[in-house]
């Protein structure tokens, strides 16, 4: 370790983060909502939520940095600077996963975020302007649809009444499940809504087989492609199985495998590139002998253009309205976010800092979405992503390396320190 308090926010120090500190922390966090595949399940605003939660806050007190909320429940976690009227250099992703989520998706980032200010302390580093590590309340929206919740409405792009009211499938409203997280929660400052930094660069595994396919340490992200989702409803009739003769049915379900194939069929992609997905489907009431009353399913879909992603859209609207197999059909648009291009100042800080350290990099588009996507309509903003096992994510075997996760939480410290004074 260096001499403390360097004067410079360009540390004259090599300020060298712990790997192996990082990977006990990640470690130690996949405990919490460990699955028995090896994975983890700690959605959004469940109890395993808000002690994952409490253990970074530990972590983050033990240090001194303060901590605060908004009322969307984005956690905020600040490493002073010298000047605390200047806007902070942010960083972080989130803590809530899907139900067979893994031990790496948006915890990385945060941890990542947090051995920045750790390794930064061991250095006695005191940068000029403060920096903030915020962990994004539901990013994954598979409690809660749509995913980016917290970042949405801290972006101002969704409404905050909107987002409180929303409902998981056994009824629990945003509003109460987070009611019930900050009354668990250690005591922390209130803040107002609203995404205010110099910039914002965000660590996250690739959760595609690109940069591990072509062996690079780090990849450059340009960009975010662009998310729909929709919910839609089919009402049939409940009848009888054994006396009700098809032809006289209004089968929810019928209807709404139907609607899908159509669907399908009708946005068919022959370069592949369009992504479509039902990964939600409810049915009502779910008796093996009662003839589906109602079906209410979800679709994700997501094109890196623009114009694709709305035109797909689009036609997915026209083909639920009116009925199929008799069942009225309703259409509801949850989330609408474009294609996004990040700040060339903040990608540019990220590629310097890989090259700077000798390591293996290429640009790439990600194709998951992200938190970053919000903060880029309001602040310069980046990300650098590590490879993972495969490309695998969204499932428990996910998995990456130590030395992975390490270059990439070293060049988000660099590019942070290097971003603070440009
Ligand atoms: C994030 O979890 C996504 O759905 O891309
Ligand atoms: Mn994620
Ligand atoms: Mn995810």
């Amino acid at each position: 370790m260096n001499a403390p308090n360097q004067s410079s926010d360009l540390a004259p120090v090599d300020a060298r983060i712990s790997g192996q500190r990082l990977w006990e922390r990640l470690c130690a966090m996949a405990e919490i909502g460990a699955t028995a595949k090896g994975g983890v399940n700690r959605q959004a605003l469940t109890n395993e939520d808000t002690r994952g939660r409490m253990l970074l806050l530990e972590w983050a007190t033990a240090r001194g940095y303060q901590a605060s909320i908004d009322p969307i429940g984005n956690l905020f976690i600040r490493r002073a600077g010298r000047n605390p009227a200047l806007s902070p250099v942010m960083t972080g992703s989130h803590l809530d996963s899907q139900p067979t989520g893994g031990k790496f998706d948006g915890v990385y980032g945060v941890l990542a975020g947090l051995e920045v200010f750790e390794t930064l302390d061991d250095y006695g580093v005191t940068t000029e302007r403060p920096m903030e590590l915020v962990v994004w309340m539901n990013e994954e929206g598979s409690r809660f649809p749509p995913p980016t919740m917290g970042s949405a409405v801290a972006a101002g792009a969704l409404p905050l009444a909107e987002a409180l009211a929303i409902r998981d499938v056994k009824g629990a409203d945003v509003a109460s499940a987070l009611q019930a997280q900050i009354v668990a929660l250690p005591p922390l400052g209130q803040r107002e809504l609203g995404i205010d930094a110099h910039a914002y660069i965000e660590a996250h595994i690739e959760q595609g087989p690109v940069l591990e396919n072509e062996t690079c340490d780090v990849g450059i992200v340009t960009g975010i492609q662009g998310l729909h989702a929709y919910e839609i409803q089919l009402i049939g009739a409940e009848a009888h199985a054994g006396t009700t003769p098809l032809r006289h049915r209004k089968d929810a379900l019928v209807a709404a495998t139907a609607l899908i194939a159509r669907i399908r069929a009708a946005i068919v992609d022959p370069l592949d590139v369009l992504r479509f997905t039902v990964g939600r489907f409810e049915v009502y009431p779910g008796s093996p002998n009662t003839v589906p009353g109602k079906v209410t399913f979800n679709i994700d879909l997501r094109h890196p253009d623009a114009a694709h992603l709305l035109g797909a859209g689009d036609k997915i609207l026209q083909l639920c309205q009116g009925e199929i197999e008799g069942c009225p059909i309703s259409a509801k648009v949850l989330l609408r976010s474009t294609p996004v291009s990040f700040d060339a100042r903040v990608v540019g800080a990220v590629r310097d800092a890989a090259n700077a350290r000798g390591m293996k990099f290429r640009d790439i588009v990600s194709g998951a979405t992200h938190d970053a996507k919000y903060t880029a309509q309001h602040v310069p903003t980046g990300m650098v992503f590590v490879p993972c096992e495969k490309g695998i994510s969204h499932n428990e075997a996910e998995s990456a390396r130590p030395v992975d996760v390490a270059a990439g939480a070293q060049v988000l410290c660099d590019a942070m320190l290097a971003i603070m004074s440009a």
